[in-house]
């Protein structure tokens, strides 16, 4: 079976849809989990696009070994120096050129002939290539490109010492059949193309890309690109996830595979879902909360008397949790580890600390505290390490008489403590307003949504919020079993990652 290089974007298309800015940390952290996922290659991201980027490129580059470490760059000489500086500490980089190729493209966007296109090609492929042997070269908006036309830059490209070219579907626009035939051509019609891998990378404008990268694949296209949970710019990017297992669920259609642990899967998912905000649709194939169950009375018939009749994947491939195992306020330590360990966490003994006082605060609220709810109880110690300010009290009173009133108590960036009080027109507006008042951060709030963890009226509630200030959206995340409170969790989420990022400048 021929090997399929898995090329993941998440961090930089992945990135780029709206709202979904990631900080250097939270990028570092998705790396490390792609690199135990097993993907081959980390688009780590676009280093002349902002300082950010350009540091967690390079954080990247000394730790995630494992795989090729591929940034994006212009086709322009400085673009292609500056994002070398930034990927060159890693084992494995390579450098990714974009310039676009469709008509469109280079009479609105570029004004530019076919032939200049051509020669800038040729002009950075051959500049990147004195810096690293490993260059990938896309013709971006290739499906809406005349074919004779892709035929000649891709040569060209390779000429000029591209490894990688390819062929993207930028704006969604292909229909499986149409894109597997320009993948097709291309084998065909670019004489040099043994010399480099074919590569695709598909958006998901009208729902198609996953369906559109698997054609390209069974034409001979050797490197997917695509993203974890599908997200990206607008309707977003091929899920990996979903490309993953349709290769490994049909090995008697494709005869290809992947490198990729796929036990890995679901706690990918998560992370992605956890720190960009956006959630996982519950009928979302392979990862969704969905997935796997079974509910009208046929079917749950069925998967008792043999899994098979109802499941084309077993869930234990995808790394879903299978156990039914719960805790509770008498189980100690030791327990606690142990299902860490179970559900993939390494957690550093000062962390371990902060989760098991969480645990247990937890476990004196609610009887059975599952899986769910240490995977919640988790991501919400993490959101709390390096705060500028810490939300350390909360009271609230409200009711449908008298005003919405919140009394806040945080902790600021010396240790001091500082406190006031508000009215506003709910409880959730007094608090922020009450928050607002000790941190003077201009800012406004876009979105709010509450959701529990799990079912029951003891669940852990999760707030995700978005707010914005000078043009930029940040994303908090809050969870507690109070959902007043877990609403300031997410609103001083939110604004530390405001002030860590306009320290950052
Ligand atoms: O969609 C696109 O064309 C891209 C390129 C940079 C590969 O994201
Ligand atoms: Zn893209």
């Amino acid at each position: 079976m021929d090997k399929v290089i898995v090329f993941d974007t998440t961090l930089r298309d992945g990135e780029q849809a709206a709202g979904g800015s990631l900080n250097i940390q939270e990028k570092l952290e998705i790396a490390r989990q792609l690199g135990k996922l097993g993907v081959d290659v980390i688009e780590t991201g676009f280093p002349v696009t902002s300082p950010g980027d350009f540091e967690a490129v390079r954080l990247i580059a000394k730790e995630v070994r494992s795989a090729v470490n591929c940034v994006l760059t212009h086709a322009n000489i400085n673009a292609i120096d500056q994002s070398w500086e930034a990927v060159k500490g890693a084992e494995q980089p390579r450098i990714h050129i974009v310039l676009s190729s469709s008509d469109i493209h280079l009479f609105y966007a570029l004004r530019k002939s076919r032939e200049e296109i051509i020669r800038m090609v040729s002009d950075t492929v051959a500049h990147a290539r004195k810096y690293c042997s490993d260059i990938e070269y896309s013709a971006m908006d290739a499906s809406r490109t005349e074919p004779e036309y892709i035929y000649q830059i891709l040569k060209a490209a390779i000429d000029a010492g591209a490894t990688t070219v390819n062929i993207p579907d930028t704006v969604g626009y292909a229909m499986p059949e149409q894109f597997g035939a320009l993948v097709e051509g291309v084998f065909k019609q670019v004489p040099n193309i043994e010399r480099a891998v074919v590569s695709i990378h598909c958006h998901n404008d009208l729902g198609l890309a996953v369906a559109n990268s698997l054609e390209a694949l069974k034409r001979g296209a050797r490197q997917v690109e695509g993203t974890i949970n599908g997200i990206g710019e607008r309707a977003g990017n091929a899920s990996l996830e979903e490309i993953i297992m349709a290769i490994k669920t049909r090995p008697d259609f494709f005869s290809l595979m992947t490198g990729a642990d796929t036990t890995q899967i679901y706690k990918t998912s998560r992370l992605v879902s956890d720190l960009t905000g956006f959630p996982v649709q519950p009928n979302k194939a392979v990862v969704g909360a969905n997935a796997f169950r079974h509910s009208s009375g046929l079917h749950v018939d069925g998967m008792i008397k043999a899994a098979q009749t109802f499941e084309i994947m077993d869930p234990k491939t995808v790394g879903v949790p299978s156990s039914s195992l719960v805790l509770c306020k008498t189980s100690g330590r030791h327990a606690l580890r142990e299902r860490l360990a179970e559900l993939g966490y390494s957690l550093t003994e000062e962390d371990f600390n902060r989760a098991f006082a969480a645990f247990k605060d937890l476990a004196d609220k609610k009887r059975d505290v599952t899986d769910k709810d240490i995977e919640s109880i988790v991501a919400e110690e993490k959101r709390t390490v390096s705060e500028f300010y810490h939300l350390d009290r909360l009271q609230v009173t409200c009711g449908d008489r008298g005003i919405p009133t919140a009394a806040v108590r945080l902790t600021g960036p010396d240790g001091q403590v500082l406190a006031d009080a508000a009215l506003g027109t709910g409880p959730v507006d007094a608090v922020y307003k009450a928050i607002n008042r000790l941190v003077a951060v201009p800012n406004q709030l876009t979105e709010f949504t509450v959701k529990s963890v799990t079912e029951g009226i003891d669940a852990i509630g999760e707030v995700l919020i978005r707010i914005e200030s000078d043009g930029v959206t940040y994303t908090g995340r809050g969870a507690d079993t109070d959902i007043i409170v877990a609403s300031g969790k997410a609103y001083m989420n939110a604004l530390n990652r405001l002030l860590t990022a306009k320290k950052g400048k």
